[in-house]
């Protein structure tokens, strides 16, 4: 089914009718489309469903491209990122284009489902910007991290389980709250997996969120269960290029400390909550999809 998705994302590429588009689109990873597959398991696979996984997977798509030139990432998914291999201003053109071109296709689809996924845009977009500025300052509170990542990445996989269960005819209430608990604890998981995995694993080079100047979960709960004197030494690490040394004497407080296993635990609350939303449901393929995030290695 997900198939399908990747044909129509081609076919409404090839409407543009332009050359350079097509070949970039070629360059782009096309990623675990988690959030194509979440609307295929909920709602099948009639046209406008497949549009809608498509639309939504563009979307992500462009916010992505964005993304990399904003945390300057030359990886992607372990390939060159589009930044990397043609420049900021061709990475972000190209992502207004699969924004707007997605944003078209959506007019067609329903009023409903393009209200869901828009207000979904706008909330993605309200988080990136606080990402940026959080980044700027070591945040030390847990609340406004917890809503950052609402907004940056659950909003979608949100709106995307709802717009499933609207094309469908299903309550959307217990799948939009599946989708926000999937989404916070897949950005949990992956700003774990920034400090737990080796660069090559990860695709791209690992601590690079608290080098950027971002404190995820793991420094905040840190941050709280150091000594004042270890406090100091970890604020002046924040949002610096970090050297082995330091990377290491993070790594061995994280251990000794127990945040790590803290944070992930955390995530997997969420995901048992959306598990059972789903059991109540007799949404198995949803559940499993849950439980395949927790166990995620990278
Ligand atoms: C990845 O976060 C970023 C997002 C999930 C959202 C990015 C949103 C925007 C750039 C604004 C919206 C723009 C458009 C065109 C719709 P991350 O940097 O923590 O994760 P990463 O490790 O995957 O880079
Ligand atoms: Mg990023």
């Amino acid at each position: 089914m997900l198939n399908a998705v990747e044909r129509k994302i081609e076919q409404f590429i090839e409407d543009l009718n332009d050359k350079e588009v097509k070949k970039l689109y070629k360059k782009l990873p096309k990623g675990k489309r988690l959030r194509a597959k979440l609307i295929l398991k909920i709602a099948g696979s009639s046209l406008s469903v497949v549009k809608t996984a498509a639309v939504v997977e563009m979307i992500h798509g462009a916010s992505l491209l964005h993304d990399d030139v904003i945390d300057d990432a030359y990886t992607r998914r372990s390939k060159p990122s589009l930044n990397a291999l043609y420049g900021n201003k061709t990475a972000i053109m190209m992502g207004d284009i699969l924004y707007s071109k997605g944003f078209f296709e959506l007019n067609n689809i329903s009023a409903d489902v393009a209200k869901l996924i828009s207000n979904a845009v706008v909330q993605l977009s309200l988080g990136e910007l606080k990402d940026v500025s959080l980044s700027k300052r070591f945040n030390t509170d847990k609340s406004i991290y917890m809503e950052m990542i609402y907004q940056k990445t659950a909003s979608l996989m949100e709106a995307s389980a709802g717009a499933g269960a609207l094309l469908i005819g299903k309550d959307k209430n217990a799948y939009m709250t599946y989708g926000r608990n999937l989404g916070i604890a897949f950005q949990m998981i992956d700003d774990i997996l920034d400090i737990t995995m080796d660069s090559e694993t990860l695709g791209k080079p690992a601590l690079h969120d608290f080098e950027e100047g971002k404190t995820t979960l793991p420094y905040i709960y840190l941050y709280e269960a150091l000594e004042s004197e270890e406090k100091s030494r970890l604020r002046s690490l924040h949002a610096k290029s970090l050297s082995k040394d330091e990377q290491d004497w993070i790594k061995e407080k994280m251990n000794q400390t127990g945040v790590i296993d803290k944070s992930y635990n955390e995530a997997k609350e969420l995901i048992e909550e959306a598990i059972s939303l789903m059991n109540a449901q007799g949404e198995s393929a949803l559940s499993d999809i849950a439980k395949a995030m927790i166990e995620r290695s990278f």
